[in-house]
Order: C-alpha cells, then sequence, then structure tokens
C-alpha cells in the first residue's frame, strides 16, 4: 500500500490522529492541543465531536477539516474511537493504525502525527508496546502484494508515508513495530513466490542473505550430505523433484555468552516449497494454494532476521528450514515404503500426502543430537485438521511443557497472533503404531488429524525436552482483507517467536 513507512521528523502534518474513549469526556481531546493551536484546528475538532462517529466506540472514526486558518493546517484531523477504558489493549493500535493508513492511502496523503500519548496515560497500557504495535499496523499494511504483477498491469504508484508521534516512547514503539513488520513483510514475500521460483535451493539462497544481514552462521545440507546425516524424511519426500531437498541451519550467537543460558532455543519449519501430495495425489482442487505449504520456513525466517538485528536475546538461537518439494515421478517415495531415522525409529509411509510431520522429523532429531536445545518450537502448515478444529481464529497449538506453553501463551498475548492448545494423549500415540514398523506416518482413519501429526513428531524428540509444535495450516495466510492484512499470507508466526525470543 505505501512505498515505505518511516518515523520523521516533520512541521505540518497532512493527517493528525486524536483519540477519543467512549466512556470519556467529549472535551478531554482537546488537550493534546496548547495556546500554540491555531484556532482554525481547535474550532474544526469542536464541531466533529457533535457528530455520532465522534461518540469514542471503537473502531468508529471522525474526520475534522480546518478551514480559514491559511497555510499550514492540516488538511484532515480523526478523531478515533478508542471503545471503553478498562477494555482497550495495546493491540488495538494496530487495527487503528490499519484504518487510518488505508484512509491516508485512499486520499494519498503522507504525512501523519498520532496523538495517542494521553490517551495511553490514562489506562496504565504500555505506550512503547502501544507504539510498536500501531508501526506494526503500518508496516504490515504497506507489504507490497503488487510484486508478481508485470508489464500487462499498470502499476499503482506508491508513496512514502512519514509518522511521527506525541510521546518518545510511542515513537521508539513505532521503530520497532515497523521493523518488526519488515521481518514479517520478508516472511510473506517468500510465502507469495510461485513454486517455480522458490525452489529448496531458492530458500537456502534466502537463507543466505538474512544470514548476512544478521551475522548469523549458515550450513545447507543437502546432496551426499543429508545422507551422511540421515536425513531420510528430506532424502524421501524431496526425490521425485527436480528441485533437490535441503535442511537449512541457521545460527544466532549472543555476543556475550553467558554461563547459565548457554542451550539454544531451537526453532523448526516446515519449508514444503511445494505439496502435490505426492503419489497420494491431492484431488479436487486441494493441490492449489500449496506454494503455501513453506510458510512455517518462511515465518521462522524472517524472525531469526528480527532476532539478530533487533531483539537480541542473551540466550544462543538456531534454527531450520526443512526445505522439499513433494512432487511426483518415478523416483517418489511410495506408500508401502518404510525409512528408518537416524535415530532408529523405522517409519511405515502409509500417505505420501502427510509428508511433512516426514521431514520436521529430520530436524527435531538433528537438533536433540547436536544443540542440546533449551526448548524447541515448531511451526508447520501440517494438516487441514486444525484448519476444521480452529478455522483462522487460531493456530493449533501442542505443548505439554507448563514452562514452555506458558512462555508461548505470554508472547501471543503481545503479538496478537492466536494460539489455543490442542491435546496431546498416549492414544494418540497408540494411534500411530505400525503393524510393520514402529510407526506409520498417517492412520488411515481420520480421526484426530491434527492431534497425529503432533503424535508422529512425539517420536522424535529427546526424553526430555520441553518442545511445543504450533499448526498454523488456519492461520498462515486470510482469505478476506482484515486489520492490517489484505487476502494472502499474513506471516503469522514472526511476531510471536520474537516475543517469544526477547524474553530470553
Ligand atoms: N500441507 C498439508 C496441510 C494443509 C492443508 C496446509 C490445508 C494448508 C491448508 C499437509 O501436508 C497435508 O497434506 N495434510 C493432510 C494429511 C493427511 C494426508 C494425513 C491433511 O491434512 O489432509
Ligand atoms: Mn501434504
Ligand atoms: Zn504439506
Amino acid at each position: 500500500m505505501f512505498e515505505s513507512v518511516a518515523v520523521a521528523e516533520f512541521d505540518r502534518p497532512q493527517v493528525v490522529v486524536l483519540t477519543r474513549f467512549q466512556d470519556g469526556e467529549a472535551e478531554a481531546v482537546l488537550k493534546a492541543f496548547d495556546k500554540k493551536t491555531p484556532g482554525a484546528i481547535v474550532e474544526a475538532v469542536k464541531a466533529a465531536l457533535s457528530r455520532p462517529e465522534a461518540s469514542g466506540e471503537a473502531g468508529k472514526m471522525a474526520e475534522a477539516y480546518p478551514v480559514g486558518g491559511g497555510d499550514g493546517l492540516p488538511a484532515r484531523i480523526i478523531i478515533a474511537g478508542l471503545g471503553k477504558k478498562e477494555k482497550l489493549k495495546e493491540g488495538d493500535f494496530r487495527t487503528l493504525a490499519a484504518a487510518v493508513g488505508r484512509r491516508m492511502a485512499a486520499t494519498k496523503e503522507t504525512t501523519l502525527a498520532v496523538h495517542i500519548g494521553a490517551a495511553i496515560g490514562e489506562t496504565g497500557l504500555d505506550a512503547g508496546l502501544a507504539g510498536r504495535c500501531f508501526g506494526e499496523g503500518l508496516g504490515l499494511l504497506s507489504w507490497n502484494n503488487q510484486q508478481f504483477k508485470g508489464k500487462g498491469t499498470e502499476q499503482k504508484k506508491r508513496a512514502a508515508l512519514q509518522v511521527k508521534a506525541d510521546r518518545k516512547t510511542v515513537e521508539k514503539g513505532m521503530v520497532l513495530g515497523l521493523k518488526l513488520a519488515e521481518a514479517v513483510n520478508l516472511a510473506r514475500t517468500l510465502s507469495e513466490t510461485p513454486p517455480n521460483v522458490a525452489t529448496p535451493a531458492f530458500m537456502a539462497e534466502q537463507a543466505k542473505k538474512v544470514a548476512k544481514l544478521g551475522g548469523l552462521e549458515l550450513t545447507v545440507i543437502e546432496g551426499k550430505q543429508l545422507e551422511k546425516e540421515k536425513l531420510v524424511g528430506h532424502i524421501n519426500v524431496g526425490k521425485a523433484s527436480e528441485n533437490k531437498p535441503c535442511m537449512i541451519r541457521l545460527a544466532y550467537t549472543p555476543q556475550t555468552l553467558k554461563k547459565n543460558k548457554t542451550k539454544p532455543v531451537v526453532l523448526i519449519g516446515k519449508t514444503m516449497t511445494y505439496d502435490t501430495g505426492g503419489l497420494s495425489l491431492k484431488v479436487n482442487n486441494g493441490m492449489v494454494g500449496m506454494k503455501r505449504d513453506k510458510d512455517g520456513g518462511c515465518a521462522v525466517l524472517g524472525a531469526m532476521l528480527a532476532i539478530a538485528t533487533e531483539i537480541k536475546p542473551t540466550r544462543p538461537v538456531v534454527a531450520y528450514l526443512c526445505a522439499a518439494e513433494n512432487s511426483i515421478s518415478d523416483e517418489a517415495y511410495r506408500p508401502d515404503d518404510i525409512i528408518t531415522y537416524r535415530n532408529g525409529v523405522t517409519v511405515e509411509i502409509t500417505n505420501t500426502d502427510a509428508e511433512g510431520r516426514l521431514v520436521l522429523a529430520d530436524a527435531f532429531c538433528y537438533a536433540c543430537d547436536k544443540d542440546d536445545p533449551a526448548y524447541i518450537v515448531e511451526l508447520s502448515t501440517l494438516t487441514g485438521g486444525v484448519v476444521t478444529a480452529l478455522g483462522s481464529t487460531y493456530c493449533g497449538m501442542f505443548c505439554d511443557d507448563d514452562a514452555l506453553r506458558a512462555k508461548v501463551e505470554k508472547a501471543s498475548t503481545v503479538s496478537g497472533e492466536r494460539v489455543w492448545r490442542l491435546p496431546m494423549h498416549q492414544e494418540y500415540r497408540e494411534m500411530m503404531k505400525s503393524p510393520v514398523a514402529d510407526i506409520l506416518n498417517s492412520n488411515p482413519n481420520r480421526k484426530a488429524h491434527a492431534g497425529q501429526g503432533a503424535a508422529f513428531l512425539s517420536y522424535f524428540v529427546k526424553e526430555g525436552t520441553a518442545w511445543c509444535h504450533l499448526d498454523i495450516a488456519g492461520v498462515h495466510a486470510t482469505e478476506s482483507e482484515s486489520g492490517p492484512f489484505v487476502k494472502g499470507p499474513t506471516g503469522w508466526g514472526v511476531r510471536i517467536l520474537c516475543d517469544l525470543l526477547s524474553g530470553e
């Protein structure tokens, strides 16, 4: 929507945002003014306050147009409703920013002054976090969804937006919010990139760029190396495609390594650059959109960029992107194949469309062997079952470690990316037992589909290691415009991972 968004100093904003509480005095809005405020502004706002849209209800916006005061007046003053004081949350400023930004894009205005400091002061909310959310809203809104338009479409000119706030803490928050949004937008751009471009090798190239920007260590395990390390999930799932699989490892090391914080947090992302279903081919249009089956990995990559450049936790972080294309050819792995993982567990393939868990299992085993993780958080578009259960409202969270779950839930309330706990149980693990191998990759009866995915993964986590599986199949993209998002990828996970790591 915008070419860029930046916090900047400027004198004469074209748009000013004032706020009003539903349960506050209308006149409180005028507190944003002082003696130097031109009379035309005060008069225009006073007049607008009597309009029904200026009621202060959450989401309502009234506009005032100062006239007759000469040059330098804002073209538009928006009086934005914040709802009831005790209900307001920092995250509401994300939605507010999106609404203001959409309006400015429509009216082609490019300078914005935001007065939210006084209102926040009345609530006890965190001004920096509110500013961050506002910045996120504008940054997410500015994602360029036109990048694959060619000569056949007239390119829309996108403007550079400048924003300032009435408090330095709010502005500082905005700067961070814009940076986080950039990382989310990287994930969204990669999600959008089609499978004929975004191959596993392409994802490794992107990881290289991120590694360079963030000073991260990069290892790409491919070809013979995959065999040497017994990463059989990648080898088998990726076999049929000309675009060869790889497991991408990124490592962040803090500047000074603290003695009690040497174990890394491990992040894992499913990076299926395309999922045809393999020989258990997807039917009835189920294949369309499967370029987004890499969104777990895209989110992890975006998060690593922000973690290395903005969050800078004092604990090491290791990330794995399990990259493969699930395709068909005479080389394809098949239902009935049995494969042996590096931890010795044998898996009977019953369905080649349950491929995500097969590549993720490699990363779980490998990380448990090599990294001695403090804990593991894994993101994947793993099952249609989670979409049936939770829709696009919540991400399905599987985590039986109370301390880790509390951390993930806390991060979720900050980022606004909602998670809902789904159960793990020994009975689900029993369901994964195979008559011929140790386990199978999908139980043919379609019970507890999302839970089967988590149960399968549990066979590859070292005893005692806390882990959390986030099934993002419902939340990684949206079918309609909402808040700061347009139809398409949401970059779900980048911000929750950043918030999780900012506590480390
Ligand atoms: N990538 C899909 C899951 C998916 C479905 C993601 C819809 C996004 C939207 C996954 O690999 C898959 O095919 N899952 C199957 C598993 C089944 C064959 C055991 C499913 O959920 O139907
Ligand atoms: Mn599949
Ligand atoms: Zn898949």
